[in-house]
């Protein structure tokens, strides 16, 4: 089995990267190991319980450690303030003291949510996180943002914390739809195209077909997505540089296509339309090639993710959400576009008129 453990160096803190098949029934050793901590709180949602929390605890359990059990609604409404009150009342109830621990196993709201209880709780105690997504595997687990939504915009109260220990159990995917499995794609499709032409390629070889559910494909995929987002956050742990920014590639149109509120698609599903509007937009302005830019979106369908809007949406209405866009400065949209694939490029004098073709790029075929 194609299994280990990366370390990464952050400033903020060190992370312990386990990526694996069945590694639940061994967390409480892992966690024993690297944090010494014998009382944690156990965060979850109502889907991911009975099926994966509960062998987390009883494996914690076992290792000697004094347990409580957090299960919040599945879904993103629990990632705000009531929620995290909901967090703080359980780790009082439980007597979490700075000697104990937040473990968040989930999908990425859970990761966020209870990453951010423990950057707060007594002024910091550490994390682990057990994400049970490929996008929460891959993306939210990695990199130490933390966050809960306010009713005015998502993720707007939150802060940097790195969890102590991240272990990526494939065997958890087992049970995710295909759709949510190929939106978490969308997320590598990203990481590929900023970063790595050859993860590409990987990509055009196994991703499309049945062999992507095998777990030691999944192994492979979950590590290289880790090395990718970890190398690029130790460049810029704060957002302050600009290379930390790349990893927004696709998601700015994609954002304002799932803030307009216009569509039921996922996260993934709508970063996989933006990566086509951004490849089209590169192309335009004459940054990129077109075979480039067709290599990337031929990947993306061929993992059946949309790369066209399901119906269609005018420039008018999704325009004002570009600009609203958290990454955009004084009100100018900043796009991610490629001068390659793996080369990545922060631009913020996009045409209005050229963001509005690419808004007409995206329209469903028949439009
Ligand atoms: N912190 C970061 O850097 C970062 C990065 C990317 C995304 N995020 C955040 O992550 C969230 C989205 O994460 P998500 O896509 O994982 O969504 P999610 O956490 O809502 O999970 C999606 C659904 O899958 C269910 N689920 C979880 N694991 C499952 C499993 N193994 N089998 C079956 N069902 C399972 C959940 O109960 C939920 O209903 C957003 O809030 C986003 O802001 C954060
Ligand atoms: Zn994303």
């Amino acid at each position: 089995m194609n299994s280990g453990r990366d370390f990464f160096e952050f400033s903020a803190g060190k992370t312990e990267f386990h990526s694996g098949a069945n590694l639940i029934p061994s967390i409480g050793a892992a966690v024993v190991e690297s944090l010494g901590a014998r009382r944690a709180l156990v965060v979850t949602d109502e889907n991911v319980a009975a099926r994966y929390a509960e062998p987390v605890r009883a494996s914690l359990e076992t290792a000697g450690m004094t347990t409580g059990l957090l299960a919040v609604k599945p879904g993103e409404a629990s990632k705000s303030l009531d929620g995290l009150a909901g967090v703080y009342d359980a780790l009082a109830d439980l007597g979490v003291g700075r000697d104990g621990a937040v473990i968040g196993v989930g999908g990425g709201v859970v990761t966020d949510l209870a990453g951010l209880a423990a950057a707060t709780w007594m002024r910091g105690i550490p994390s682990v996180l057990i994400p049970t997504t490929l996008e929460a595997q891959i993306d939210a687990a990695i990199g130490g943002k933390t966050a809960v939504n306010h009713p005015r915009g998502k993720n707007l109260i939150g802060a940097f914390h790195h969890p102590r220990l991240v272990v990526c159990d494939v065997a958890t995917l087992a049970t995710l739809s295909d759709r949510d499995l190929a939106a978490g794609l969308a997320e590598s499709v990203k990481h590929a195209a900023i970063r790595d032409e050859s993860f590409l390629s990987w990509h055009e070889e196994h991703a499309a077909d049945a062999t992507i559910r095998e777990e030691g494909i999944l192994v492979e995929l979950v590590r290289r997505n880790v090395r990718i987002k970890a190398d690029i956050v130790l460049c810029d742990e704060r957002e302050t540089t600009g290379k930390r920014a790349m990893l927004n590639y696709g998601h700015t149109i994609g954002h304002a296509i799932e803030a307009c509120g216009q569509f039921d698609l996922r996260h993934g599903e709508c970063v996989a339309i933006g990566m086509a509007a951004a490849g089209w937009l590169a192309v335009q302005t004459g940054m990129l090639d077109a075979t480039s830019a067709d290599r990337i979106e031929a990947v993306l369908a061929g993992v059946a993710l949309p790369v066209r809007l399901p119906s269609p949406v005018s420039a008018e209405v999704l325009q004002p959400f570009i600009a609203l866009d958290k990454k955009a400065v004084a009100g100018v949209a900043r796009f991610v576009l490629l001068e390659r694939i793996g080369h990545p490029v922060l631009c913020d004098s996009v045409p209005d008129g050229l963001v509005r073709k690419a808004v007409g790029y995206i329209q469903p075929a028949s439009c």
